[in-house]
């Protein structure tokens, strides 16, 4: 941009005086503040009729945002999830996420749509000019922005606009109804599911590994042995479902340092069974130090001692890992007396 382009009043002070140069109305502040360019009214502002016209589109615009939104809900209820239909130029995409998307991008859409033709056409449009100020608000200042808020919502027209606010609190209403819908595909809640496994009295205790029934001898001092229910097979539909609940991790443990009397009471010639499933967030504990019985999981260090009720001694898990209580059959393998005596993993699905 040359000085030539330049408005006369905004010209720098070294133009001054040259050749040419246009001279400054004030030369201590030679970029004078133009001011604010004289207000406009619009033809809301004027004509009544142009104003009702604008209230009756925002109107429009949220109440299309309400069909919208049943019309999410409807689509949600009504369209099954394998049908697909045909859209120029996209191709083959699935009816109910086509659906879903269209109404619920028409919803947000309507209500952004009407807010910005409300602002527009009907709030003030005056201009104002605001000097800059510190950033701490003083009271005279907190009262000036009391004192602006309630000018602003009167100069919203929500009050005398009844049908935009009505409408307005109608689509913003129902449109977070989308979301609510949408928790139908969480699935049924597990109820008593997630409180019991399939170890049940009589079951035999499966090596992991092997896939053999156990026996105690099986079981050597200082080892660590995964095992799972008897009749859990790995191409079973719900193996991973169960395996996370009834995962077992075994050691044998001389009696004599068992200090846990329950403990002792529910192993098998010092063999103890307990959970595999961490009771801080779930992970599968898988590290076992055979001098101390301490057995460490790998996600957040919680360390549990086998010798002592595997109560916690280190880490954020909040429960001691639940212990099976354990048999032997007349075949002479190991197996289980009952389910565990409370619900296994993480402690968020309480005990009680
Ligand atoms: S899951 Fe085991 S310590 Fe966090």
């Amino acid at each position: 941009m040359s000085s030539q382009d330049i408005p006369e009043e905004n010209l720098p002070a070294e133009h001054a005086g040259q050749p040419g140069a246009v001279s400054v109305a004030d030369e201590k502040d030679p970029f004078a503040d133009p001011g604010l360019p004289p207000h406009e009214h619009r033809i809301q502002d004027i004509d009544e009729q142009a104003a009702k016209r604008s209230e009756r589109t925002v109107a429009l615009l949220f109440t299309l945002s309400m069909l919208a939104t049943v019309g999410f809900i409807a689509a949600f209820v009504a369209i099954p999830h394998d049908r697909s239909i045909f859209v120029f130029p996209i191709g083959h995409v699935s009816a109910l996420n086509f659906a879903l998307g269209l109404t619920l991008g028409a919803a947000l859409f309507c209500i952004g749509a009407g807010a910005v033709h409300w602002a527009r056409t009907l709030m003030s449009d005056a201009e104002i000019a605001d000097e800059r100020h510190p950033i701490e608000a003083s009271p005279e200042v907190r009262e000036k922005v009391h004192a602006d808020f309630k000018q602003g919502a009167k100069e919203s027209v929500l009050g005398r606009r009844k049908l935009i606010r009505n409408t307005m609190f109608g689509a913003l209403t129902l449109v977070p109804l989308s979301g609510v819908v949408l928790l139908r595909d969480l699935g049924p809640l597990p109820e008593s599911k997630l409180r019991h496994t399939l170890w049940k009295n009589g079951t035999l205790l499966v090596n992991m590994n092997t896939n053999e029934p156990l026996r105690p001898s099986d079981v050597a001092v200082g080892s660590l042995t995964f095992a799972k229910p008897e009749g859990l097979e790995e191409h079973d539909e719900e193996f991973q479902t169960e395996i996370a609940k009834a995962a077992l991790m075994i050691v044998r443990i001389q009696p004599d340092n068992i200090k846990d009397r329950r403990e002792l009471e529910w192993s098998h010639e010092g063999i103890v069974a307990y959970s595999k499933i961490c009771t801080h967030v779930g992970c599968p504990i898988s590290l076992y130090e055979q001098q101390t019985h301490h057995v460490l999981c790998p996600c957040h260090q919680s360390t549990f001692d086998l010798s002592d009720g595997a109560r916690v001694i280190f880490g954020p898990a909040g429960h001691a890992l639940p212990q099976l209580r354990i048999g032997v059959s007349d075949e002479g393998y190991l197996q289980a007396l009952g389910d565990f005596a409370e619900p296994v993993g993480p402690a968020f699905w309480e005990r009680g």
